[in-house]
Formats: C-alpha cells, sequence, structure tokens
C-alpha cells in the first residue's frame, strides 16, 4: 500500500492513528536534532518528522532527500508543539518509523512553490512540474468542476452531448483554418474545425432539438493573452427557440455556474444593443464594473474657434470622479503620452479640471468658464472632477476613449477583484464593409440570421441598404471579456444563398463548400439558434484573470508552440511522400 490517507487529510481526529503517505518532498529543514520534511501531493502538504535521538539512521537517510523526491513514509499521527495555522493539516504531524524513496529527481529547473521564479517558456518546457504547483492544479481543478456543472445544467435542461468530428471542411468563423493532409486523397485537406457551427445545425435538421458539447475549436489566429490556437468551447443549439429562449436559457447556464462555483448571485444580466455599447463605452464589450460612460459634446465643442475640435468628426468625452486635486500635471502628461502611443494613437488629449479654486483646462483660451462648467454638467461632473476628451473620426475616436476609459479604470482601481458584471449585447450588425477588400464580411458567421423586419430589405435593398441591416446575434460580455457568442440561424434556402451572393460567395462556392447545409435546408429544416461560450475565458473570468493560459494543461506559447513536445515540428521525409506534400520552404528563409 503506497498510501492510508494523502497529504491533505490527517487532522487532529486521526491522532495516535498509524499511517503512510505518499508524495514528492516540497521542502526539507535539517534542525540538528529534528529534520522536517514537508511532504505534497495534490491534497495538500502534511509535515513528516525524524527524530536523530530516537533513530538516527533514518533520520540521516531524511537528510539526504532532494527537493521533489517521491518518497513514502510510515509513522504515527500526533499533535504539533507548534502548529501552523495557515494549513490545513498545520496541527498534526507524522512521527516517522519508516521512510522508502519511490523515485529521486533532479534538482527543478525553478521553484515548485505558488509564487515560482520560471519565467514563462520555462515553466511551459517544464509544463509538469508547473501543474505540481498548487495554484495551476486549483486552476485545473476548477475546469474540471466547470465542465461538471455545465454538463448537469444542461442535462437538466434536455440537452444531449454529441460529439462532432475534427477532420472536416472548412467553417467560416473568421479565422484562418489548420489543414491536415489526407493520405487515401492525394492533394486533399482536411481542416480542423473552427467550431462545430455547421454540425450543429445539421443535428437541429436531425430533430436532435437540444445540443451541446464541450468542445476543442482551432483557429489558426494571431494570439493575446485570451487567445489559443486550440481552445475549448460550451457549444450548444436549440430548435424551435426565438432569440429570448436562448438568452434566457444560457443566462441561466451562467448565473447556475457562478452561483456553484464561487457563490455569486448576478442577478438579471442588462441588455444593451450593440449601437449603444458603441455610443456609450466605444466598444461591444464594455466593462461594466465602472460606469464613466461617453458624452458627445459635438454640440457644444464645435463651433467656438477651436480648429481640432472644429474640424473633428467627434467630439467625445468620459468623467473620472473625485480625481482634479490628486491628479497632477505629471500624471496628466503621462496620460497623454499614454493616449498618443502608436497603439492608441490619438492625436492629443483635452482636459478639463474642476477643482475647488476653479476651472483649468487645456482648452480654457477658446472656452469661457460658463461654457467649461455646461459641459460638466452634461456628465454630471461635480468638484474634484475632471473631464478627458478626445476628437476625430468618430469610429477610431471611440475606440481610442474606450481604451482610455480601461486605462483609467485599471489606474484607479475601478475593476474591483470579486466584481461581475454581465451583459448582454443584442442586435448585431449583420454585415460588415470590409473598405480594403472591397466587400462584406459576416459580422457573426454566415449562418446568422437576419432580424425578421430586416429579411425585405435583405432580399430588395440597394448596397447601402445591406450595411443597415441587424442580425438577431448576441454576445455574452462578462467584465469586459466576450464569454460567449451566437445568433438565430438562417433556416430556408433562399435566405441562406442570398447571405452567401452578399458575401461574396458565387453560387457554385457556396455549393462547393456549403452545399451539404444548404441540401439539408430543403429536407425540413426547423427554426433553430445557438451560442458558444469561451470555456477556457469564462474559467479565467470566474478567476479574475485575464491570460486563459494558466487554465489549460498544455497550452501554447505566443508563436503558437508546445515548448513541451516542441511541436510544430519537422516531418519525416517518408511521411511527406506519403502525404503528396513537397517541401517548398526551407527553414530560415
Ligand atoms: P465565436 O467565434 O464568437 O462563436 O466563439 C465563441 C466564443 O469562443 C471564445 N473564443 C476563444 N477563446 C479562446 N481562444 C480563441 N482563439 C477563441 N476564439 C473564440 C470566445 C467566444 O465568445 N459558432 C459560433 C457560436 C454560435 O454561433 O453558436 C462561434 O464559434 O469566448
Amino acid at each position: 500500500m503506497y498510501r492510508s490517507h494523502n497529504c491533505g487529510e490527517l487532522r487532529m481526529a486521526h491522532i495516535g492513528q498509524k499511517v503512510t503517505l505518499s508524495g514528492w518532498v516540497q521542502k526539507a529543514r535539517d534542525l540538528g536534532g529534528l529534520t522536517f520534511l514537508d511532504l505534497r501531493d495534490r491534497y495538500g502538504i502534511t509535515q513528516a518528522v525524524f527524530n536523530m535521538d530516537e533513530n538516527a539512521e533514518l533520520c540521516l537517510e531524511a537528510r539526504k532527500l532532494g527537493r521533489e523526491f517521491v518518497v513514502q513514509v510510515d509513522g504515527i499521527v500526533r499533535e504539533r508543539s507548534s502548529k501552523n495555522a495557515s494549513r490545513p493539516t498545520g496541527d498534526i504531524e507524522i512521527e516517522v518509523s519508516a521512510l522508502k524513496v519511490l523515485n529521486q529527481a533532479k534538482t527543478p529547473p525553478f521553484t515548485i512553490e505558488d509564487d515560482t521564479d520560471g519565467g514563462d517558456d520555462l515553466r511551459m518546457k517544464y509544463r509538469y512540474l508547473d501543474l505540481r504547483r498548487t495554484p495551476l492544479q486549483n486552476n485545473i481543478l476548477f475546469r474540471s468542476k466547470l465542465a461538471l456543472e455545465t454538463r448537469k445544467y444542461l442535462n437538466e435542461s434536455q440537452f444531449v452531448e454529441i460529439e462532432t468530428p475534427f477532420l472536416i471542411k472548412s467553417t467560416p468563423e473568421g479565422a484562418r483554418d489548420f489543414v491536415v493532409p489526407s493520405r487515401l486523397n492525394p492533394g486533399e485537406f482536411y481542416a480542423l474545425p473552427q467550431s462545430p457551427q455547421t454540425f450543429k445545425q445539421i443535428l437541429m435538421v436531425a430533430g436532435l432539438d437540444r445540443y451541446f458539447q464541450i468542445v476543442k475549436c482551432f483557429r489558426d489566429e494571431d494570439l493575446r493573452a485570451d487567445r489559443q490556437p486550440e481552445f475549448t468551447q460550451i457549444d450548444c443549439e436549440m430548435a424551435f427557440v426565438h432569440i429570448e429562449d436562448i438568452l434566457n436559457t444560457f443566462e441561466g447556464l451562467a448565473k447556475h455556474l457562478f452561483q456553484t462555483m464561487i457563490g455569486k448571485d448576478l442577478g438579471d444580466f442588462p441588455r444593451m444593443t450593440y449601437d449603444e455599447a458603441l455610443s456609450k463605452y466605444g466598444s461591444d464589450k464594455p466593462d461594466l464594473r465602472f460606469d464613466m460612460s461617453f458624452v458627445e459634446l459635438n454640440d457644444v465643442a464645435k463651433g467656438k474657434g477651436f480648429g481640432v475640435f472644429d474640424s473633428a468628426e467627434l467630439v467625445v468625452g468620459i468623467c473620472a470622479k473625485g480625481i482634479a486635486e490628486s491628479y497632477s500635471n505629471k500624471d496628466l502628461k503621462d496620460l497623454t503620452e499614454w493616449v498618443q502611443r502608436p497603439q492608441i494613437g490619438a492625436k492629443g488629449l483635452v482636459y478639463v479640471k474642476y477643482q475647488k479654486d476653479g476651472i483649468k483646462s487645456t482648452v480654457g483660451k477658446f472656452y469661457s468658464d460658463d461654457e467649461l462648467n455646461d459641459w460638466g454638467k452634461l456628465f454630471g461632473a461635480e468638484e474634484g472632477d475632471i473631464l478627458f476628451i478626445l476628437s476625430g473620426d468618430a469610429e477610431k475616436t471611440r475606440k481610442q476613449l474606450s481604451e482610455l476609459r480601461l486605462e483609467l479604470g485599471r489606474k484607479l482601481g475601478l475593476m474591483k477583484a470579486g466584481d461581475f458584471k454581465p451583459l448582454w449585447v443584442i442586435n448585431f450588425p449583420l454585415l460588415e464593409w470590409d473598405e480594403e477588400a472591397g466587400r462584406f464580411h459576416a459580422m457573426h458567421h454566415p449562418f446568422t440570421s437576419p432580424k425578421i423586419e430586416d429579411i425585405p430589405r435583405m432580399l430588395n435593398g440597394d448596397h447601402e441598404t445591406m450595411k443597415s441591416l441587424r442580425a438577431d446575434a448576441y454576445d455574452l460580455v462578462i467584465n469586459g471579456s466576450e464569454i460567449g457568442g451566437g445568433s438565430i440561424r438562417i433556416h430556408d434556402r433562399e435566405l441562406q444563398s442570398k447571405n452567401f451572393d452578399l458575401l461574396g460567395f458565387s453560387k457554385e462556392e457556396a455549393e462547393a463548400q456549403f452545399g451539404f447545409l444548404l441540401g439539408a435546408f430543403e429536407f425540413g429544416a426547423p427554426p433553430h439558434g445557438g451560442i458558444a461560450f469561451g470555456f477556457d475565458r469564462l474559467c479565467a473570468v470566474m478567476n479574475g484573470q485575464s491570460s486563459i493560459r494558466d487554465f489549460i494543461a498544455f497550452p501554447k506559447n505566443n508563436m503558437g508552440r508546445d515548448m513541451m513536445i516542441d511541436a510544430p515540428s519537422d516531418i519525416h521525409d517518408v511521411q511527406m511522400k506519403e502525404l503528396n506534400l513537397k517541401s517548398t520552404y526551407t527553414k530560415g528563409n
């Protein structure tokens, strides 16, 4: 028997019992007569003690143990004289009577403790060591339980878990495909799914009217903290539903998960149209943990002789509460430089400070105090507040102000840990005009339905009309992170063909790529719709973190590499030949 108990289990109630524990040596401390060993497994840490006076041989053996050795100890549980209140097992220790080294270990390349000294790439190379650390273990356990709770909720709501294939044809979700050459079909390729979108719609045609899957998706896109090339979705689809049914079902799922996992009652989720989100927050995923909503100043700021505002399409600002006295000229200069960085791209930053001793502003020359006081009223500003104002091209300026709003939120500590603010963003545009490519893209994906009232305009309207079509598409946003997205789908062949048409697919291309779906729509497709939650993002957001990497057991780095197994890598010439691939690329070119 390797163990009678685990390393997180023993308490005062076990005192006097003979036990056997196995685990890794976290730390050994030699205090002359006594040697202490911290023995760790996934359940916790237990202190083992070796006494020189009672068993010198054993004690000397214990002193030879290195960090991360795998050992087994037999002994008696006894009360500790100096207790460790920060550890659940801190009241007891094991008085060891036998020690067995199950395996030795090289000195690990970084410390395996809650705070490690290892850099990102090193930790990824030795992922098995990083995964021994408690914070990562907690993340992985959290993820496992989150999947379980998801299954519980969806199972109780009559959803069926169905696997869909990975070797498929391109599913357009807006990223590049990862492709896999087919040996049996020379010169042909499978694409890995960017999502199971078309399959879940086919399952609705097949009559399995509530589908879900916790499923890997693959997207060859530029990576960021909240993006991995392979990531997991809670992917769902329902038939015979309107938008309201879907929002209610999945608001229910999100509430269930927050309640059971972290004991948070999210309350009812507010809703905001895409247009409102953009005009109030400059973003389709606003962080509502703090307000600081936009106020447009065109009517009051233009035409007073300040050329920058006069020539701008939009003058828009936000109000930061209570910082006018403490925010120094240096702070203002830093913030101005921050918005002028190429990543943000603003030309300058106008401020209006409402201080005890009067108003101070970069545009004081152009506007009277009365005028600046009137601006303040539009924001609900009081003494002690500062307005920050940007101007220029409307779309760009909103984006820049959105970034500034978030930066101020961070700087002023307005995004509080443990505070969760969900939001449904609804009524997304159906199509997005790509000026450079001279064509429309689907804002969500090509299977998304326009709003019923917009269908006649979609079928008969001109080019400009298409830009104004609204979709039955929605995103779930929590704390400024896009947690999920979905839509009601087109279930009519003609309308779907029209959409492909608008997206620039010829009849032949649409048939070649999506003929199976269009064909299925001719055999009794029910009205349907769905959503997918980003499972990794949900884990991170629920734990107040922005990076999804530490919630994935084996993530990729920013170059899409798995540092542990060293992938991607070359393949053998024989394999290349079998796959009918010719090497046209030489490393280093
Ligand atoms: P969408 O493309 O919006 O919708 O994806 C759904 C959710 O998946 C998460 N997500 C990602 N997470 C980590 N890394 C990535 N690279 C990544 N890309 C997306 C986000 C996002 O909200 N088939 C549709 C869903 C539907 O219409 O039902 C889809 O995939 O949290």
